[in-house]
């Protein structure tokens, strides 16, 4: 048996996660409460202070687990990325942003690869759970580690293996999410499944590291696409008086073809927005423009501005401007009940509420404040009868379940929904999207 299968087998082999954030965290944390010795290294020496000390900055990751794994030594978390030099395993977790122009970023990636370089050693895995375009994984990290003299499959094993989580759902987790896995060769893909297999109860296999690549971006390309769909019929629908939110889940009755998707003020997060543009642009480099992802992304980034637009009528029918009317915004954060604001859809409308002329505010019970276009800071407005009766319309763009629904709808002169979070209220001062 290969040397490091068999130290995976025996629970021996430890494990670098390089990038501590939504992904990285839980990833290493579920790891170490397995009895791995797990190296956790981030960039950002407040974030491994934090978990030094015992502490917690991600939803998902219990504090608890987080104390007992640092005072069992089995979570090291560091800056330095010397640490390679003792693991079998590395899991890279970076970013994947966009650049201002909208094509990917892979910069965090190819600056890992640079920073671990000199620490590597014979014997080991390098598995990229980074979103990205197919094509990644080998260009910039296989093809890079064969020029500095390792065989590839023989020394250094590669894979490739997309993150699913998905941020404060209390169903699925590391644990339970199935865990799609492609290798650069067989034996790449043998390894890199039971590493995996240690802590997910199940693997998908598939044939290459490109394979596995574009699973991830259709599954979110899937999801834009169809987002994009129902935003569209929710503008229709606005426009010939019928209830979206009645249609859509009379028709999610059909018990087999159809799939309820739910209109908003836009998406948001760290993949949805993104994670098709990188297949887009890597379509190009084969003379393909792909027009799902563009027309999708066209309706989804416009949603703001309609939902303003909404907002400018609704004011108008009580003979009020946007200018200098007062307005709530209930919910910052891109989805409900997670606390991360990355491109948030609530962010945009601030700001375009906030150039039209209007007295902008925020509630919202996971963030306390966020930092606004023009670099100051916004703090979050505390929630009472009297505050509420004082905004000309409250717009509901996350539906966090903890919000008082009833104090809202019971003392608000006007609000819109843009998330059927009102749902069991039939009162004349809601308005639906
Ligand atoms: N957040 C999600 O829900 C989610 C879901 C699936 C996939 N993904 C993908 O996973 C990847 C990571 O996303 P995330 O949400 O965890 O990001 P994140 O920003 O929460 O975490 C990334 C971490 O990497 C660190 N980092 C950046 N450069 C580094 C470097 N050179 N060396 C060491 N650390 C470095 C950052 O400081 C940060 O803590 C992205 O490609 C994303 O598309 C994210």
């Amino acid at each position: 048996m290969n040397k490091l299968l068999k130290k995976i087998r025996n629970r021996k082999a430890s494990i670098g996660v390089i990038g501590l954030g939504y992904v990285g965290l839980p990833l290493a944390v579920e790891y170490a409460l397995n009895g791995y010795k797990v190296y956790g290294i981030d960039l950002l020496e407040e974030k491994v202070k934090m978990l030094k000390s015992g502490k917690s900055y991600i939803i998902d990751v219990k504090k608890s687990n987080v104390k007992k794994v640092i005072k069992n030594k089995l979570l090291i978390p560091s800056t330095d990325f010397a640490v390679i030099k003792k693991v079998d395993i590395v899991i890279i977790a970076v970013p994947t942003p966009l650049r201002k122009s909208k094509d990917p970023d892979t910069s965090y990636i190819t600056n890992v690869v640079n920073s671990m370089k000199r620490y590597l050693h014979k014997d080991m895995l390098i598995v990229l759970e980074s979103t990205t375009y197919p094509g990644t994984t080998r260009e910039l990290i296989a093809d890079k580690i064969a020029d500095i003299g390792f065989t590839l499959s023989k020394d250094i094993f590669i894979a490739f293996s997309p993150e699913r989580v998905d941020p404060g759902n209390k169903e699925y987790n590391t644990k339970n999410t199935p865990k799609v896995v492609g290798g650069l060769a067989k034996k790449d893909t043998e390894i890199a499944c039971a590493i995996y297999s240690e802590v997910i109860e199940n693997i998908v296999k598939v044939n290459t590291l490109e394979e596995a690549e574009m699973v991830k971006l259709l599954e979110n390309t899937f999801r834009a696409v169809n987002i994009g769909l129902v935003n569209e019929l929710a503008i229709m629908c606005h426009r010939m008086d019928i209830d979206i939110w009645n249609v859509i889940n009379a028709a999610a009755t059909k018990p087999f073809g159809f799939m309820p998707f739910f209109p908003g003020p836009g998406i948001g997060g760290h993949c949805i927005p993104l994670d098709p543009m990188y297949l887009a642009w890597r379509a190009k480099m084969y003379d393909y423009y792909n027009r799902f992802i563009e027309l999708s992304s066209d309706v989804n980034s416009n949603m703001p501005r309609f939902i303003v637009g909404k907002v400018g009528e609704l004011l108008n029918k009580h003979k009020k401007s946007v200018n200098s009317s007062k307005i709530l915004l209930m919910g910052i954060a891109y989805k409900r009940d997670i606390d991360d604001l990355r491109e948030s859809p609530s962010l945009e409308i601030y700001k375009l509420l906030k150039e039209e002329g209007a007295v902008v505010d925020y509630t919202d019970t996971y963030v306390p404040y966020f930092i606004n276009s023009k670099k100051r800071k916004v703090v979050r407005k505390k929630v009472t009868k009297s505050m509420i009766k004082t905004y000309d319309i409250i717009i509901l763009l996350t539906n966090h379940s903890d919000f008082n629904y009833q104090l809202f709808a019971d003392n608000a002169k006007m609000i819109f929904d843009t998330r059927n979070g009102f749902k069991a209220f039939k009162y004349s001062n809601i308005i639906k999207l």
